[in-house]
């Protein structure tokens, strides 16, 4: 579970990005993150992931503070940035020992875990070459593949979809929804409509680092207008 308590954010003083936001991902469920360009969403889950400070008000995941107890927090979670341009020195496979060595995971789990996620994403063959030789689309695939490797309860991904083929996107929605069918959290950030209104359990959106609208598909048509598609919906609640 991931609590957002009362949070706020500033990069420079009296410039509020995020404002007073409270929001809680429960276990079992796949939540998508939806809002405009600069809304605030990478702020939001940098913060979750501790890699941004807090100003105000504190976050939990399962319970522990990532503002007061960093360490135990991060076990708790895996994260998949916007930006997979990482440790591009690395070989793919030196980039997942590096992850599973920080994670404690055995030869064995590591080894299996690594064989079964590159295959299935189809980037086995490439574990030997450096990831700056990657496409995008690679890159992406192995911070996702990191991200899962300690085989995390709460999965925060940041637009995960972004860059990877059909197939890949297919297949990481399928690993998304098998998670949260275990009891686990997934919480993504998503600019396609489509994704969140197949996928997610509930959706947020954030429009100018206010929190706009918590809930389902459905229940967002009853509060707005009942015959208006998700696309319509956003475009009219974000103006
Ligand atoms: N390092 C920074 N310093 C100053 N302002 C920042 C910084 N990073 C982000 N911002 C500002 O914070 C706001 C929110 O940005 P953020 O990256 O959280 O948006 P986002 O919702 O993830 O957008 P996108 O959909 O484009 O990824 C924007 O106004 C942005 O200009
Ligand atoms: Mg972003």
């Amino acid at each position: 579970m991931i609590e957002i308590k009362k949070v706020s954010k500033s990069y420079v003083k009296n410039k509020r990005i995020i404002e007073n936001l409270n929001l809680e991902i429960k276990n079992g469920e796949i939540f998508g993150f939806l809002g405009p360009n600069g809304a605030g969403k990478t702020t939001t889950i940098k913060m979750i992931t501790g890699i941004l400070d807090i100003n105000d008000g504190d976050i939990l995941i399962d319970g522990v503070s990532i503002k007061e107890n960093p360490v135990e927090a991060k076990k708790n979670f895996g994260y998949v940035p916007d930006n997979p341009d990482l440790f591009l020195k690395l070989k793919g496979i030196e980039y997942l020992n590096f992850l599973a060595d920080i994670y404690h995971i055995s030869k064995d789990d590591r080894k299996e875990r690594i064989e079964q996620y590159s295959k299935l994403f189809g980037v086995y063959d490439n574990l030997n070459d450096r990831i700056q030789s990657y496409s995008h689309g690679m890159r992406q695939k192995i911070t996702v593949i990191g991200a899962m490797l300690h085989n995390p309860q709460n999965w925060i991904l940041d637009e995960p979809m972004t860059g990877l083929d059909p197939k890949s996107a297919h297949d990481l929605k399928i690993l998304m929804k098998q998670h949260a069918n275990k009891g686990n959290l997934v919480f993504f950030s998503t600019h396609v409509l489509e994704v969140a209104e197949k996928l997610c359990d509930r959706i947020g959106i954030i429009n100018k680092g206010k929190l706009i609208f918590v809930g389902t598909y459905e229940e967002m048509k009853k509060k707005f207008k009942e015959d208006l598609s998700l696309e319509e919906l956003f475009l009219e609640i974000t103006e």
